[in-house]
């Protein structure tokens, strides 16, 4: 905890995390209030709540200030369990880090808010639909620049349900040079391969 510096705190966490994130991280604020945006209109569009796929987008990456080769180790001290495949790729355990970051640095309580971020780059086995938006609104507005070579079936698949165009992005994913395979997308493929049946 000591290590992580405390923001300062308005009424507004769009301020806030720009503060945050300074302009060493500039391109991570923009990153996420872009995410921030297409998930408050996909719960709009799905019926979920737009304050939570608000705040979830604002925070998902909001560890990217902790180093990566200190990610395993900072994880380690706060308890937070770790895969091989997070040992192996440090990146992978920043979506854990962003929810311990959002619950105690920036005092986000509500479970659908955390839940969400903490699977935003794997999803995981049972998803709300929430962590489906954050998911998906994370990876509509990537942040490689230009555009995602999946998003047009991305978006086609969108129009069929949420959980088909997570699908199509994990499938995307799984063909395109991926390092490790962590074990939540595993489980979330695996899940969403048993509901495809039912998809068209
Ligand atoms: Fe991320
Ligand atoms: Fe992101």
């Amino acid at each position: 905890m000591d290590r992580l510096p405390v923001p300062r705190r308005t009424k507004e966490l769009t301020a806030d995390i720009q503060l945050y994130l300074g302009s060493e991280f500039e391109h991570v604020a923009i990153h996420s209030i872009e995410v921030a945006q297409c998930a408050e209109e996909l719960a709009a569009r799905f019926g979920g709540e737009t304050s939570v796929a608000k705040q979830a987008g604002l925070l998902h990456d909001i560890s990217v200030t902790i180093p990566n080769p200190e990610k395993i180790r900072l994880c380690e001290e706060l308890g937070i369990e770790i895969f091989e495949e997070e040992r192996q790729v440090p990146m992978l355990s920043h979506q854990k880090l962003s929810r311990y970051m959002a619950k105690e640095l920036f005092q986000i309580e509500e479970e659908a808010v955390l839940s969400a971020i903490e699977c935003h780059t794997t999803l995981k086995k049972a998803p709300s639909q929430m962590d489906h938006i954050v998911f998906l609104a994370d990876k509509i507005k990537w942040d490689q620049g230009g555009e995602p070579p999946y998003l047009s079936e991305l978006l086609e698949a969108l129009d069929c349900s949420l959980e088909k165009a997570s699908l199509v992005y994990i499938d995307y994913l799984l063909t395109h040079d991926i390092l490790v395979v962590h074990p939540w997308l595993r489980e979330a493929k695996e899940e969403l391969m048993q509901l495809n049946g039912h998809f068209d």
